[in-house]
């Protein structure tokens, strides 16, 4: 991972104990040892696969084949894959790519970054074929100075959080499990949720959960909570989950509950600009006939996406668009049940 060309070398993870827990089997997130450990204990994370779950510490990459259908990445090109991740999507470019083609990694995640880094190194990718930049996507552009590209030929942005971000209860993007109040892709910058919630005026709030999430209870649930301070996840969830109790079914609780979450995520971490930017940016990072994919979980991103696109045909700087969105099959909506929101849009450089 680097902020130029020549990525620094992965320092050896430190020996860490096994976590102790009470109980048959490990509950929490870092007491599961077995499936932070694939290599090792794959018979464990086999199962925990085919019950439909993601192995704590990973990520199961979405629409994987459809995204290789629509980039058709051809050896000798070069790609960005501009939400590197797990590195899940990059493992299936990259082989296809060679010989001769590149994939220039990018994410925010300073945490997850390295580890995706060292995954893929340990695959077999060297630095002549893979490189990896801890970078907003909005950066594109500067990703490719640095690199010496004036395009590339493909570009794949998978939006939203990973499963590594999401289940891990110190980052504090679950619903579930308790954590600090934070949701930052990069907790090094910007602010946490925490104290975005204790700045905020009623107003502001309101507007943001409307915009970030159509949350139908957003006036009721702004006046409860602007300017107040929740430190962790859950007591962020239980003032929610109290306020709606007579106002909606359980159902509906809930999903005013994964709402909250997602606006305030969508926030702190500028979410909307960095895709406006990206998107702005999107034709000129593209080689004559270059080829994208953006994956998007929900409406506010793919209104987005889809106007982009659509703006950009008109204006003669993309040859073809996805007439209608690539929804994953039933297969995989069942096996994966996070990929269900995902909606797959694609363009076509002009040649
Ligand atoms: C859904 S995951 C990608 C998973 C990946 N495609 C895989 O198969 O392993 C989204 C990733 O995008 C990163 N991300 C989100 N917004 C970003 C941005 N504006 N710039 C760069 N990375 C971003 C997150 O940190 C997260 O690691």
């Amino acid at each position: 991972m680097s902020d130029n060309p020549s990525p620094e070398p992965i320092p050896a993870s430190p020996h860490r104990r096994r976590p102790r827990y009470s109980g048959k089997n490990p509950r929490r997130f870092e007491e599961k040892y077995k499936e932070h450990n694939p290599q090792r204990y794959g018979e464990t994370v086999a199962k925990v696969l085919a019950s439909g779950k993601t192995p704590a510490g990973s990520h199961r990459s979405i629409m994987v084949a459809e995204i290789l259908d629509v980039l058709k990445p051809q050896p000798g090109e070069i790609a960005a894959d501009c939400t590197l991740g797990y590195g899940g999507h990059a493992r299936e470019l990259l082989p296809k790519l060679q010989p001769g083609g590149r994939l220039i990694g990018l994410d925010v995640d300073p945490i997850e970054l390295p580890k995706a880094e060292a995954r893929l190194r340990e695959l077999g990718f060297g630095t002549d074929v893979f490189v990896a930049h801890r970078s907003n996507f909005a950066g594109l552009p500067k990703i490719l100075a640095i690199e010496q590209l004036s395009g590339v030929d493909m570009v794949l942005a998978d939006l939203g959080v990973s499963s590594m971000q999401l289940d891990d209860p110190g980052r504090g993007f679950s619903v579930k499990f308790e954590g600090p109040l934070d949701m930052r892709m990069n907790p090094s910058r910007g602010q946490p949720v925490r104290v975005l919630l204790e700045k905020i005026s009623a107003d502001e709030l309101a507007a943001l959960l409307e915009e970030n999430a159509d949350e139908p209870h957003a006036r009721l649930l702004a006046d409860l909570l602007a300017g107040k301070t929740f430190p962790t996840t859950t007591a962020l969830t239980n003032t929610v989950h109290r306020a709606l109790l007579r106002a909606a079914t359980d159902e509906e609780r809930d999903d005013s509950i994964r709402r909250v979450f997602q606006a305030l995520r969508i926030a702190v971490n500028d979410e909307f600009s960095a895709l406006d930017s990206f998107l702005r940016n999107l034709p000129a990072c593209l080689n004559p006939g270059g080829r994208v994919a953006v994956l998007t979980f929900h409406s506010g991103e793919d209104r987005r996406v889809k106007k982009s696109f659509e703006a950009s045909l008109r204006d003669g700087l993309y040859a073809d668009i996805a007439q209608d969105v690539i929804r994953p099959t039933p297969a995989e909506r069942h096996d994966n049940p996070r990929s269900s929101p995902a909606k797959l849009r694609w363009a076509r450089r002009a040649g």
